[in-house]
């Protein structure tokens, strides 16, 4: 094997020095070329909603922070808290103002395996839930928990439209 193996390697050395043989030209394949596909139709225009991708939460770790040090969650230990929000727009006062507006998203990170559960509210997405939507991915981007796996425990904050956490003041 070893033998057959070494001999093709030097034919081929040898052909590669010739130089008669250079480049020859290659027989043109044409193979008709499928017309690039457009973006889905806006079909998805019509409805304010579905579920938040991580897209939708690209940077948040730039947003406004709920709070200063990790949070000692009550569901999946140490949690960060972001919102899309100004400070000022939602707590103008220095207290959260409730509802919270149309668009926004809150996103919640678990620091030990990078899962993060979102919330967002999408005027009419779901008024039986203060239109918000809910979403929780794993670090792989993989679903694992939407809608009535989440709202029937938040349902217990529902007097702060469905959000647990305060916000803490920056100093
Ligand atoms: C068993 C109760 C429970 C379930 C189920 C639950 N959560 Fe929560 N969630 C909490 C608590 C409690 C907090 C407050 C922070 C903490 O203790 O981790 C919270 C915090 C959050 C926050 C940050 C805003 C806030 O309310 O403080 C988001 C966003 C969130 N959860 C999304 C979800 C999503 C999405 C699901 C479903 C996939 C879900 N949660 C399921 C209890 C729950």
């Amino acid at each position: 094997m070893g033998l057959v193996l070494s001999a093709v390697g030097c034919e081929e050395a040898k052909e590669s020095k010739e130089p008669s043989k250079k480049s020859q030209p290659k027989a043109e394949k044409s193979v008709p070329k499928e017309p690039e596909r457009k973006e889905e139709p806006a079909e998805e225009a019509q409805k304010p909603s579905g579920p938040p991708t991580l897209a939708d939460t690209e940077g948040y770790k730039q947003w406004l922070k709920f709070n200063r040090e990790p949070i000692e969650g009550r569901t999946h230990g140490l949690t960060d808290i972001y919102v899309n929000q100004d400070r000022d727009v939602i707590a103008p006062h220095g207290i959260l103002k409730f509802p919270f507006p149309d668009g926004t998203i809150i996103v919640k990170e678990i620091l030990s395996n990078d899962w993060v559960s979102i919330m967002r509210k999408v005027e009419g997405a779901d008024p039986a839930h203060d239109d918000w939507e809910w979403i929780e991915y794993d670090a792989e981007g993989s679903v694992i928990g939407k809608d009535a796996s989440c709202w029937g425990c938040h349902a217990q904050a529902e007097d702060t439209d469905w959000v647990f956490t305060d916000l803490e003041k920056s100093e």
